[in-house]
């Protein structure tokens, strides 16, 4: 039997209410595979950290993930916390830099195409839309130097620099060509900057065009500007299926701009890893340790209702059991017990729906299905 151990961050507003139905997944696959053994503990994270330990990455629980196999998080931040001089986001922060997971993997795809209903896009605009986005999450404006000058409460200038080395684009792109290499044939790679204004992003074109035209001749390149490719995103998405690769903000705006297609920020899932991933069914997987969460945020505005989408945290657990464990079959079981909840009202059920897809369905509700579903699957 081998053990998983994997570290609970629900953090802050609705991160308890979606992690809770991403455990049922958890404890769901842990007694119906007895070849393997999935150990959980939960830690303190984000504000709610702030609040019980003056920190929002206490020491305690950033030992217990770098223990970890894997580490499932909710999300950070809120009012309480505002804008003030210790916030929830920088510990966010400081736990993917110790951990050096500069790739953030955001699959944009339909769990289900029965979600093409709820997308504010026309059909014909939505369908068939499949990519995802590797978001360099370690470097650029997050982490340059940032400055305030003068003197509080309103300070004359503030600065934040956008900074990247030759190296940070170079595995960044490595992992964005192994991941376009995983599908026969393999998916063509959209690189998205600023060239015509940033330096930094002229350093990134030329460090992508060389790293692919050297190490990964056969793959399609192509480079994008980021305010046109925002506009393609939602007026032809499928112009851009294959691998988006693009610098840390540039990435987080676009992928919260890509879960409109679908329907809903609450459905997108993500993992944060410290290099490429190896597929689970491959024959040289390697497992690797990852941070697993969904995009959104702790969404204050539904927080304690009980009403949250938990599709995207589900999903999460899904890629956390593909990439970290080598559980693929049970990564698979997942997405199509999501799918299946999803198309329930095709198969004559009552149609699965939280609030932001338009239905009245509680986040429990959900868990519920799809680990009903779930256990006739594995
Ligand atoms: P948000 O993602 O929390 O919410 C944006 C909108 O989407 C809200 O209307 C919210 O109700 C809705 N939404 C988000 N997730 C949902 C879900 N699962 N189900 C249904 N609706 C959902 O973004 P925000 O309001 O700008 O940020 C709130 C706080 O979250 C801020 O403090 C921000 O810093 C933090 N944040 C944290 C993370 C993280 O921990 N990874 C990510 C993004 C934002
Ligand atoms: C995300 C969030 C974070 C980010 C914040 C909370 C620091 O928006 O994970 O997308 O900007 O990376
Ligand atoms: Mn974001």
């Amino acid at each position: 039997t081998k053990s998983f151990k994997v570290v609970l961050i629900p953090g802050d507003g609705i991160g308890p209410e979606v992690v809770a139905q991403a455990v049922r997944v958890l404890n769901v696959i842990d007694s119906s595979s007895p070849e393997i053994r999935l150990q959980l503990e939960s830690h303190d994270f984000g504000g709610i950290a702030i609040d019980n330990h003056g920190d929002p990455l206490p020491d305690s629980t950033l030992k217990a993930c770098k223990e970890a196999d894997a580490v499932l998080l909710g999300a950070v931040g809120g009012p309480k916390w505002g804008v003030g001089k210790v916030r929830p986001e920088q510990g966010l922060l400081k736990l993917r830099k110790e951990l050096g997971l500069y790739a953030n993997i955001r699959p944009a795809s339909f769990a289900s195409d029965s979600l093409l209903a709820n997308s504010p896009l026309k059909e014909s605009v939505a369908k068939g839309v499949d990519f995802v986005c590797v978001r360099e999450l370690i470097g650029g404006l997050y982490f340059g130097e940032r400055k305030e000058q003068g003197s509080e409460p309103q300070p004359e200038a503030a600065w934040d620099t956008m900074i990247y080395s030759v190296e940070e684009v170079q595995r960044i792109t490595r992992v964005a060509a192994q991941i376009a290499l995983t599908t026969t044939p393999p998916m063509a790679v959209h690189s998205i900057d600023k060239a015509n204004v940033l330096a930094s992003s002229r350093l990134w074109r030329k460090v992508v065009t060389e790293t692919i035209t050297k190490e990964y001749p056969t793959l399609q390149l192509d480079h994008q500007l980021v305010d046109s490719a925002a506009m393609i995103l939602v007026s032809n998405p499928r112009k851009l299926n294959g691998v988006i690769v693009t610098e840390n903000m540039f990435g987080d705006i676009l992928s919260d701009e890509a879960s409109v297609i679908p329907g809903s920020l609450g459905l997108l899932p993500s993992a944060s890893l410290a290099g490429a991933p190896v597929v689970s069914d491959a024959k040289d997987f390697k497992p690797c340790f990852g941070l697993y969460e969904p995009i959104h945020g702790s969404a204050p505005d539904i927080a304690g209702q009980g009403i949250a989408n938990p599709i995207g945290t589900i999903l999460s657990v899904a890629l956390m059991l593909r990439y970290s464990f080598g559980l693929e079959k049970q990564a698979k079981a997942i997405e199509e017990a999501v799918r299946k909840a999803l198309d329930s009202k095709e198969q004559g059920g009552l149609e699965l729906r939280t609030k932001d897809l338009g239905g009245n369905v509680r986040t429990e509700e959900i868990g519920e299905q799809v680990v009903n579903i779930l256990k006739t699957l594995l």
